[in-house]
């Protein structure tokens, strides 16, 4: 089963007609044939062209583009268009508008210019997304829903009196009584204890720090509040257009919203990534978002938005230079997704998005910009046959939102540099660069299938967690600062790690943070497998273990904890109380143990994935690569049948269908790989 009724991959973009005169739509629609586009995402901020007036609605221009794109092969991602509400809802009701944490109503004139909780603009949306259903719902073009646009870009929060009432409401349904909310948010400290839940207000702008645990709350309110937003859309559309998947773009891995929970909302898991083509590193980065996109339902993805050249919102915009756009969208493909879609068809003639880089740049056919596009319409269809193919992974890194909100609390923390994506980013790297695959699973997760279980950080840990950990018995690698408080914020009994005591077999006796610059040596025994006596250094964070029931890998060497147990192991668990600078040689020797095993030997540069039975390699540097092929196969890009020793062209790539693996033979993988892998089952509680 594909993403959508589209067969192979999907390729297109955002498309915008109402900013073009209509004469120029002929010409649209015949270069996006020429260029192999399938799909176009139309409508999204709309809402003042589709409906000027309050129930007056002009949908004239939206049918005649809905006709001409499917008359050119060309399928609608139609979105609801209420990204934007209308200049006249925002002027007949000023309460549309949001409202910042100081208090100021922020004015028409951008995007997202909405409180989430309005229930005039949330009737309005729902109104909206009905009458659009009803109008496209036989169109032959539709073949997927897009609700909203990029939830929380711009407006993540509200802090206006209708935002308050709502907060309140959600906050009685999970604390019950005002007293629950007082034991919850432990308002004994500075004075807080509420009589009422009336009292109780968003974490306004206050004199000082704010309570963290209301800071929490309102955190996991706001998520929730904006999926409300989209679960309301999403029923008109489920009522009338009921075989017809419905998404909504994601931005990577973003702090405000719980993507576990808005996946398990959506049909197609979808996301918008723009890595800066100035930085060396960002397809790492990016990586690890994609691979989170594909763990989301456990399936293939859409890349729904990406930039063909430069972004307009940076200090500084670089364009990609050759090969990149193309190798970044091979990048998608390699990490699950089931197409490479833009931000956006043509580049803007005016307003803020004007230098924003498109498929079809200002400079027409002419551009370098539309032979690439057309370069990558046609690698996309020579592609096609990996749609629908599965990722098998064999390593887990946990992320979990609650956990992320608690750890990035403002002002209470022992120190503001634990960034949870640099901690992800930290244990991602070393196995992007060997080639192994990874998956993301939420605290709790389903675990099956994997082999290592890496958790960078679990600042918010419950007993049901730990449980879940201890039962996942396989290797298992736990970072620093987890297990600290519970879900209301609170620390654990005794302290760190509280319930991951016992399966550590360590408890922190302080937190030892690290000024700026300080470095910390670490030294590591030889039972890790490492040089004996090999030196690695900590920055940023270390801690005071008193080690109850493990063995010691590795201890601090100088400074204030000199000689005290920095790593340690209970059976095939392994702690970190340290930030390393390199976590290289801990996680070498824990995949080793675990017998884990890279998709491919890559050098530096070469990016290494597997999907069912095709194999990519990614060449992300500037000069060519040489790879020895374990296996041989057909590179699909070139045709070309590839064995032995190749090499791969600066920012170039091969993608290789190879035989079907025999039981228990497939690389780095468990179990058996046959032609069925490449089929994705759907995952529970799918259409
Ligand atoms: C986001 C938005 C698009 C556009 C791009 C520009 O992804 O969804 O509407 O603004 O950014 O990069």
């Amino acid at each position: 089963m594909g993403l959508t009724r589209v067969p192979g991959l999907l390729f297109g973009g955002d498309y915008n007609p109402e900013q073009w005169p209509e004469h120029v739509w002929d010409e649209d629609v015949r270069l996006m044939a020429e260029a192999g586009v399938n799909m176009a995402t139309v409508a999204v901020f709309s809402w003042s062209r589709l409906e000027p007036r309050r129930g007056e609605y002009e949908f004239g221009w939206l049918d005649r583009i809905m006709d001409l794109l499917h008359e050119h092969g060309v399928a609608a991602d139609l979105a609801t268009a209420t990204a934007t509400p209308p200049p006249w809802l925002v002027r007949e009701h000023p309460g549309v508008l949001p409202v910042d944490a100081a208090g100021t109503r922020l004015d028409f004139g951008s995007r997202q210019s909405y409180c989430p909780s309005s229930p005039v603009f949330r009737e309005a949306t729902v109104r909206l997304a009905r009458v659009m259903a009803e109008r496209y719902r036989e169109h032959p073009a539709l073949a997927m829903w897009h609700i909203s646009n990029e939830y929380a870009d711009h407006t993540l929060e509200c802090f206006c009196e209708e935002s308050a009432r709502h907060f309140r409401r959600w906050l009685s349904a999970r604390h019950g009584s005002i007293d629950g909310l007082n034991a919850a948010w432990g308002t004994s400290c500075w004075g807080q204890h509420y009589t009422s839940y009336d009292q109780v207000n968003p974490p306004r702008k206050a004199p000082g720090p704010v309570n963290p645990a209301q800071v929490l709350d309102w955190r996991r309110f706001c998520s929730d509040a904006l999926l409300e937003c989209f679960e309301l859309e999403k029923a008109v559309l489920r009522e009338v257009t009921p075989d017809i998947p419905v998404t909504t773009n994601f931005m990577s891995i973003l702090h405000g919203l719980d993507y576990w929970k808005w996946a398990a909302a959506e049909d197609v898991v979808s996301d918008d990534a723009y890595p800066d083509p100035a930085d060396p590193a960002s397809h790492v980065a990016v990586a690890l978002s994609y691979d989170l996109m594909r763990s989301l339902k456990r399936r293939p993805w859409l890349l729904l938005e990406q930039a063909g050249g430069a972004v307009s919102w940076r200090e500084v915009n670089a364009p990609k230079p050759p090969g990149m756009m193309r190798l970044h969208s091979l990048q998608a493909l390699a990490h699950g997704a089931d197409g490479a879609m833009f931000f956006q068809w043509r580049q803007a003639k005016y307003g803020p998005e004007k230098f924003h880089s498109a498929l079809l740049p200002h400079g027409g056919t002419a551009s370098r910009g539309w032979r690439d596009t057309l370069r990558l319409g046609a690698d996309l269809k020579r592609l096609a046959e990996i749609a629908g193919s599965a990722t098998r992974a064999e390593v887990a890194l946990v992320l979990d939102w609650e956990s992320w909100w608690g750890l990035e609390a403002p002002e209470s923390m022992p120190s503001n540099r634990l960034k949870l994506k640099a901690l992800l980013q930290a244990w991602y790297e070393p196995l992007h660069a060997t080639g192994v695959a990874v998956d993301l699973v939420p605290a709790g997760g389903d675990l099956s299938g994997h082999r290592v279980v890496i958790v960078p950080n679990l600042y918010m840990c419950t007993g049901e967690q730990a449980g879940w950990l201890a039962d996942f018995g396989g290797h298992l690698i736990v970072g620093p600062f987890s297990g600290v408080t519970d879900p209301d914020d609170q620390v654990h009994d005794g302290g760190a790690p509280g319930p991951l005591r016992g399966l550590l077999g360590v408890a922190v006796d302080e937190f030892w943070p690290l000024p700026d610059g300080l470095v910390q040596r670490v030294r590591l025994a030889p039972a890790t497998g490492g040089e004996p006596g090999h030196v690695l250094s900590a920055r940023t964070w270390t801690e005071w273990l008193r080690v109850e029931d493990a063995e010691v890998l590795a201890r601090y060497e100088g400074g204030d904890l000199d000689g005290q147990a920095a790593i340690t192991r209970r059976g095939t668990v392994t702690y970190l109380g340290c930030l390393l600078d390199d976590v290289t040689p801990v996680l070498s020797e824990v995949l080793a143990r675990a017998g884990v095993e890279p998709v491919a030997d890559v050098p530096e540069g070469v990016e290494a994935t597997r999907r069912g039975r095709y194999l990519f390699l990614l060449n992300h540097a500037t000069s060519p690569a040489k790879v020895n092929l374990r296996e041989p196969g057909k590179d699909l890009l070139t045709g070309r049948d590839l064995s032995g020793p190749i090499e791969i062209p600066a920012r170039d790539a091969v993608v290789l269908r190879t035989d079907p693996q025999p039981t228990g033979a497939q690389p780095g993988g468990t179990g058996t790989l046959t032609d069925a892998d490449t089929d994705v089952p759907p995952t529970e509680g799918e259409r």
